[in-house]
């Protein structure tokens, strides 16, 4: 685009409908806030700037959205909000962003609860715009238009737009046209502001229209251009819970379509939710009701079971995820290595990191730990705040004791050791590399390389033990 772009993003309204707490922008939708998908969307226009309107809910909804990054070589565009107290209407919302607007832009007006607006029909609009030119974008597919603004159009040969109605001020005649304004529109800031300020609000809601605009720009000569779009998922608003999901498959069905397309082989497109970002390699293969949140990556040949959860992960390349694996990388994120094993009904929480062909079995819980490759823990156990090192075999049964109640402690079990079933290892405490510790013991000292450690049935302390204190840290 040969001209700057300054996005204002209407995100005032209360959202009546949604019957929730929550301000109505801030509902997800693929794992992002609606608005949020609003303003990535303008990022990856390379928009200068993007001027949030507030008002119902703005501390969270302020608090709630974030720019995104830049992106290749164009840097990401200044977040402003600007609150509307009151909502008086969509025109006064874009009112309120007029100071903050540069006379040499163009202004973009995009709606806060319109998610799936697509870069491809703004980047036409702007065309459209020119620059120079009032344009918005309408939407025609034949059906019903209840509720929306009507455009109404010369009736000669031009057809040219002469104004926007909205439902509630339409006649009969008006209310039968099918197109509807989506409440995208474009126009240079120069030209937009005087028109924001002949707005008034003599009409059967006592608000002031941004659609209102149109018509004014007609009066004084000008041309209104229009952009028509039929994919109404693009231009779909959300305002209620059954929008909300019904947008939502709409998304899931389009992501997963963009997936298959890469050569991902999904069992079934409709069971598969991804909340974030999904990156694959070549032949990956995901059975169905999979979750994907955060930002997750499968490498080439990764096989993900049955039932899977895996947030913020990296999957290499030949790994496979048995059903029903919950993988939650949080912050620390988790790595799973080449070839490894995870699942079934397997655990891995923030900072576990898993090396080559490591196997981490049925109703076995990792928190925060190094796995070195060809390490095995096949069923029921516990691994927190350990490093574990190669080819270590690791008991049904045994977990380590990692938290006295106060403070958190690691354990280091070294290359080649067994440990047997059963045992609780006591942080902190180091098993010297190819150890052994037989099944059922209760280690509280660190052993030397190759010993066997047996420790079963001793006494129990009930003297001269203090609960320990918290560190400062
Ligand atoms: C608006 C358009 C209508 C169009 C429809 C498309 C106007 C007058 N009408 O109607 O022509 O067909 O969108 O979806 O523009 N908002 C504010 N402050 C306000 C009022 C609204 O920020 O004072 C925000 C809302 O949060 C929402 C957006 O503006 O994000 C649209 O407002 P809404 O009340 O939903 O407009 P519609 O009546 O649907
Ligand atoms: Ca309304």
């Amino acid at each position: 685009m040969s001209f700057p772009v300054d996005v204002v993003v209407m995100a005032a309204g209360k959202g009546t409908r949604m019957k929730s707490l929550r301000p109505k922008v801030l509902h997800r939708l693929g794992g992002r806030a609606l608005a949020q998908h609003v303003i990535d969307c303008a990022a990856r226009l390379s928009a200068r700037s993007v001027v949030v309107i507030t008002g119902h809910g703005a501390e969270q909804v302020e608090a709630g959205l974030t720019t995104p990054l830049g992106s290749g070589e164009s840097a990401a565009p200044k977040l402003r909000f600007v609150r509307q107290e009151p909502q008086l209407g969509t025109g006064h919302a874009v009112q309120q962003a007029v100071p903050v607007l540069a006379d040499d832009g163009v202004v973009l007006i995009l709606n806060g609860d319109v998610p799936l607006i697509g870069q491809a029909t703004l980047e036409t609009l702007l065309q459209a715009c020119d620059g120079q030119h009032l344009a918005l974008l309408s939407v025609d597919t034949g059906g019903d238009a209840t509720g929306y603004g009507r455009i109404v159009r010369a009736v000669d040969a031009d057809r040219s737009v002469h104004a926007i109605v909205e439902h509630k001020d339409a006649n009969e005649a008006q209310r039968r046209i099918t197109e509807w304004y989506s409440g995208v529109m474009a126009a240079p800031a120069a030209l937009l502001k005087p028109l924001l300020k002949g707005l008034t609000n003599d009409n059967s809601q006592r608000e002031y229209y941004l659609t209102d605009v149109v018509k004014h720009a007609v009066a004084q000569g000008l041309v209104v251009r229009a952009v028509t779009t039929r994919d109404e998922v693009e231009v779909a608003g959300v305002n209620s819970p059954v929008q909300l999901a019904e947008l939502e498959r709409a998304y899931q069905r389009r992501l997963a379509h963009g997936l298959m397309e890469q050569g991902v082989r999904l069992a079934d497109p409709a069971r598969l939710d991804v909340r974030g970002e999904l990156l694959c390699g070549q032949d990956v293969e995901i059975d169905v009701n999979c979750v994907f949140e955060g930002r997750v990556k499968l490498g080439d040949g990764v096989r993900i079971g049955a039932n899977c959860v895996i947030a913020n992960a990296a999957i290499d390349a030949g790994a496979v995820i048995h059903p029903f694996t919950h993988i939650d990388g949080e912050k620390l994120g988790v790595s799973v290595g080449r070839g490894a094993l995870v699942g079934p009904f397997a655990r891995l929480r923030p900072g576990a990191q898993l090396g080559e062909d490591v196997h981490i079995g049925n109703f076995v819980e990792v928190k925060n730990s190094t796995l070195a490759a060809g390490a095995k823990a096949n069923h029921l156990a516990y691994l927190g705040d350990a490093t574990v090192g190669e080819r270590v075999n690791y008991g049904a049964g045994s977990i380590t004791a990692n938290y006295d109640g106060a403070n958190k402690h690691r354990t280091v079990i070294e290359a080649d050791v067994h440990v047997g079933s059963n045992c609780v290892l006591v942080a902190p405490i180091t098993l010297g590399a190819g150890g052994t510790v037989g099944g059922g013991s209760t280690l509280t000292k660190s052993t030397p390389p190759g010993a066997l450690a047996v420790a079963r049935g001793k006494q129990m302390v009930l003297e001269g033990w203090q609960r320990p204190t918290k560190k400062k840290s």
